[in-house]
């Protein structure tokens, strides 16, 4: 027998009509994998009236109390956005005992402290899956998985429309306003993107990933941040001519007395597991004593992927409330495997090997061939005094080599530049060893037309054989 679990949600845009969706398509196999049947109930609304792809007929409401105070209501989803009213209604909610699953990134930023505070003094559990990297389990990851290592570093690219940007200047060579209106048209940007640009959205969502990394109340403004709006596609057609990919990096870590934070614009290794995320896709990268680099990446946002992580905290605090406090689940699986070879066939899952033999037993229809993956990287040797190398590049409108400077120097009425990769240093080496790098240029009759800002290199090593 199921135990129902009554859902309130505060908000149904994007993200709670994502929640009744994955409630709808996926509550049987969550019935009989954890016995929890889970029923929304009510629905705060800013606009009854609002035309909705999936409704609740007769179940919203503009009043929050009808949500939150509605003795069939045994948890509560806050997928509105904003601190207020978010954090008064979730405050309400644990005063009432009763749990609270949250995608909201700026409430927890904001107020995460405060929330967790009044939680534990009523009981009621906090899930916050959703409010960084979208689907990407990485605060479970983090709090329970590796709940027994100590965490060094962590590292990310936690912002979707601004690695869309990139890449799409990177790949096409669009200017950052072509690749952001061509995100806003994909879905991938709001209209007014200025939080993403500026890194405030990473700063938040790596206050909350700190945080719960290294033990420590972190907040937003604790985070220094630069954005992406001084990065032109030379930057990163230069970055790639190195062997980097250039993305905006949120980044933390713990040095003893000190914790390093910074979102800022990042030359990162072609080798690096934050190189290889392109679009909007996000990713993070978690170094711990014990467990080594980890390494975590998916949809960053989008109604199902934040469904999937709201609702995977919906099944875990219902679990922990009514699943007769075990701690740990027990068994889930509930399907029979049909048994190999038997003369009387059972209805059940049926076992297939990979490639063209088909069933384990060498017959029946073939599963799909595994794609093979193969990676190349480059060794660049140093090439300068001061400069651990330097390479020609050219844009990638240009559609020439990047293996170095065209023949004959720069083509006519066509872009192309140098970058240079320098070792450790501080602002006073970096402008010498530009100067140095501009003289000779000079001795060549080659010369800068501008020069973009200097990009921190974070992550593993490119310089590889
Ligand atoms: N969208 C994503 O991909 C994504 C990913 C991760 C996290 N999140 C986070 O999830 C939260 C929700 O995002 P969303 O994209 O679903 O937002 P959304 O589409 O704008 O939906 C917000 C919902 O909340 C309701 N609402 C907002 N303020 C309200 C108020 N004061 N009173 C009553 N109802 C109110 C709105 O009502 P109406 O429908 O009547 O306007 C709407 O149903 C945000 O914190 C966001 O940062 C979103």
């Amino acid at each position: 027998m199921a135990r129902v679990v009554g859902v309130g949600l505060l908000g149904l845009g994007t993200v709670g009509s994502g929640v009744l969706d994955l409630l709808a398509r996926e509550g049987p196999v969550l019935e009989r994998r954890w016995g929890l049947r889970f029923e929304v109930r009510r629905a705060l609304v800013r606009d009854p009236g609002k035309p909705r792809r999936r409704g609740l007929n007769g179940q919203l409401t503009t009043d929050p109390r009808a949500v939150l105070a509605d003795p069939a209501v045994d948890i509560v989803v806050e997928a509105m956005g904003g601190v207020e009213p978010a954090r008064s209604l979730i405050l309400a909610t644990l005063d009432l005992g009763k749990p609270v699953v949250t995608a909201n990134k700026e409430v927890m930023a904001a107020a995460g402290w405060e929330l967790f505070r009044r939680a534990d003094a009523t009981g009621a559990a906090i899930g916050f899956e959703a409010t960084v990297g979208g689907a990407v389990p990485v605060i479970k990851a983090v709090k329970l998985a590796l709940a027994g290592d100590r965490l060094r570093q962590v590292r990310g690219v936690i912002n979707g429309t601004t690695n869309y940007v990139l890449t799409a200047m990177e790949t096409a060579g669009l200017t950052r306003a072509q690749a952001l209106a061509e995100a806003r048209a994909r879905g991938y940007a709001e209209a007014d993107a200025t939080a993403d640009v500026e890194g405030r959205d990473a700063a938040c969502k790596l206050s909350i990933l700190a945080s719960v990394c290294f033990g420590t109340r972190v907040s937003p403004a604790d985070v220094p941040r630069r954005g992406i709006g001084d990065i032109r596609p030379a930057d990163l057609a230069g970055a790639m001519a190195l062997g980097y990919r250039v993305r905006l990096v949120a980044r933390a870590e713990d040095q003893g007395e000190r914790l390093v934070l910074e979102v800022a614009p990042a030359a990162v290794p072609e080798a690096d597991p934050l190189a290889r995320l392109d679009g909007a896709r996000n990713g993070v990268v978690v170094v711990g004593d014990a467990c080594g680099e980890l390494f975590f990446s998916g949809p960053g946002a989008g109604g199902l992927p934040t469904a999937a992580a709201v609702v995977g905290d919906l099944v875990v605090l219902a679990w922990g409330r009514y699943g007769g406090g075990r701690g740990l689940p027990g068994c889930t699986c509930y399907r029979e495997l049909a048994p190999a070879g038997a003369e009387e066939p059972r209805p059940g899952l049926v076992v297939v090997a990979p490639g063209p033999r088909g069933k384990a037993d060498g017959s029946g229809e073939a599963a799909p061939e595994p794609d093979w993956f193969r990676a190349a990287v480059r060794y660049l040797a140093g090439a300068h005094p001061g400069l651990l190398s330097w390479r020609g590049f050219t844009l990638p409108t240009g559609g020439a080599s990047r293996e170095g400077l065209p023949p004959g120097g720069l083509p006519r009425g066509g872009e192309a530049g140098l970058a240079c990769l320098l070792g450790p240093a501080g602002p006073e080496e970096r402008r010498r060893a530009l100067a140095g790098l501009a003289e000779e240029l000079r001795g060549r009759a080659l010369g800068y037309l501008d020069v973009g800002p200097w990009i921190p290199v974070v992550g593993g090593s490119a310089r590889k054989g």
